[in-house]
């Protein structure tokens, strides 16, 4: 179909049922704190609620209710340093772009890399959790085949342009919801209070390695942040949406949890994968089981659909500023998309999946997220006085809460974490060198 010449730079897309039209790059605000809330949701309730609870039941015992509370907390002052900073750089990049342009290019490229490094971990993870709990449903092949194919086909969705916008994303968000509460409905009456004795078996070191693995499941929120140019109002409705959507998921988290604990105890929840499905597996609710896995497999897909897209765009942003190599910068003529970045990003993701013990891909994803959430806070403690949103005290303990955090963490993932930090420094610096050079010689 021809296009009138004055239509050549206008795009629709179908988003949160409405249209948004884009002329120029430049969205319309049209979507409100409910749709906000709706895509953050979509991008958190992933693996982390429904197999890293497991882990973390494992290094705390019931304790980790506590480190879930923690984790909430630290996870609601970054996301409000995440929206301070995003109201007045709505573009995408996230910590990456704040970090190059309130601290300095090596903080910024830190965490750019860390942000590769925890994403195309935490995928390894979702994509893990989907295997498990999908075997479940169909118990035919082996778990790791589905996570394969999960990879692959949500690695060509991308390829091909699809988001997990507008609609998609409310029926994957609801379908999780109400899994996740007829668990809890189901179960509450199923709850013993022996499940909770010992409550904390492996002492204050193990509730907050518990705090830091649960860390994992409130990220995602910074994609309400990413949003700063398609919503109405912005200064406001981004900070109500990341307050409306963490204390939503520390309230759901803390439910489900406080269930699963006192059905199967914490023992029971650390021995398995997919640990809600032994809690579902204990319960006579009409369908439970089935309800679990569905909800469970939604969840994760979705999140994992997000995480490819999000990781992909880091690496066009890093190849534009030749922090990684060129050829990432690369966009499809037909779909729009990024996709030598999407295929390099599928390729990890099934490397870690194949290759990865999952408790240690867990923790190193946890390890380098918290080290860019550090470089958040510091990026918004900053920001000038007429930027802050909610003084200096709200990024200040972000940052405090993630730097302790991650030293909780065992020696072994923080010492991997530093020296593929030290990797990506060196990566740079080749690919400045050859630019350089290049350079000269013309
Ligand atoms: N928060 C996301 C999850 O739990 C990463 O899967």
């Amino acid at each position: 179909m021809r296009r009138h010449p004055l239509l050549k730079n206008l795009r629709i897309i179908n988003l949160s049922e409405k249209l948004l039209i884009v002329i120029k790059g430049e969205l319309v605000r049209a979507l409100t704190v409910k749709d906000a809330v709706g895509v953050g949701l979509g991008a958190i309730i992933g693996a982390g609620i429904f197999v890293v609870t497991g882990v973390a039941a494992g290094v705390s015992g019931p304790a980790f209710l506590i480190g879930l509370f923690v984790a909430g907390v630290v996870a609601t002052f970054n996301a409000l340093s995440s929206a301070q900073l995003a109201a007045v750089y709505p573009q995408s990049g996230g910590t990456y772009e704040y970090g190059y342009r309130l601290l300095s290019p090596a903080m910024g490229f830190s965490a750019g890399w860390m942000f590769l490094l925890s994403k195309l971990s935490a995928a390894g993870v979702v994509a893990i959790g989907f295997g498990s709990y999908f075997y479940q449903f169909l118990p035919l092949i082996s778990p790791v085949f589905y996570s394969v194919g999960a990879v692959i086909l949500l690695t060509f969705a991308n390829y091909f342009g699809i988001q997990k916008a507008g609609k998609l994303n409310l029926i994957i968000v609801s379908v999780t919801l109400l899994a996740l509460l007829y668990l809890f409905v189901g179960g509450i009456s199923s709850v013993q209070k022996e499940n909770f004795v010992p409550f904390a078996p492996f002492g204050f070191s193990g509730v907050a390695e518990s705090a830091a693995l649960l860390f994992f499941a409130f990220t995602g929120y910074a994609r309400i942040a990413t949003l700063a140019e398609e919503v109405r109002e912005p200064e406001k409705t981004i900070p109500r949406a990341v307050i409306i959507t963490i204390l939503s998921a520390v309230l759901l988290y803390a439910g489900v949890s406080v269930v699963a604990v006192g059905v199967i105890g914490a023992e029971k929840m650390a021995a398995s994968s997919s640990p809600l499905q032994v809690v579902a597996e204990s319960l006579t609710a009409p369908g439970i089981h089935l309800v679990v896995t569905i909800g469970a497999s939604t969840a994760m897909l979705g999140v994992l659909l997000s995480q490819i897209l999000g990781i992909s765009r880091m690496f066009l942003a890093m190849g534009r500023r030749n922090d990684l190599p060129g050829f990432f910068e690369q966009i499809h003529s037909r779909y729009k998309v990024p996709f030598v970045g999407i295929i390099f990003t599928g390729f990890v993701i099934l490397l870690l999946t194949l290759l990865g013990t999952f408790e240690f891909i867990v923790r190193s994803a946890t390890f380098t997220i918290l080290l860019y959430y550090s470089i958040t806070n510091l990026s918004a403690i900053r920001q000038p006085k007429n930027q802050q949103l909610y003084g200096k005290a709200i990024p200040v303990l972000g940052l405090i809460g993630c730097l302790m955090m991650s030293i909780a963490l065992p020696w072994e993932v923080i010492t991997s974490g530093m020296v593929l930090l030290l990797i990506g420094f060196g990566i740079r610096w080749i690919i400045k060198r050859s630019n350089n050079k290049r350079s000269l010689e013309f």
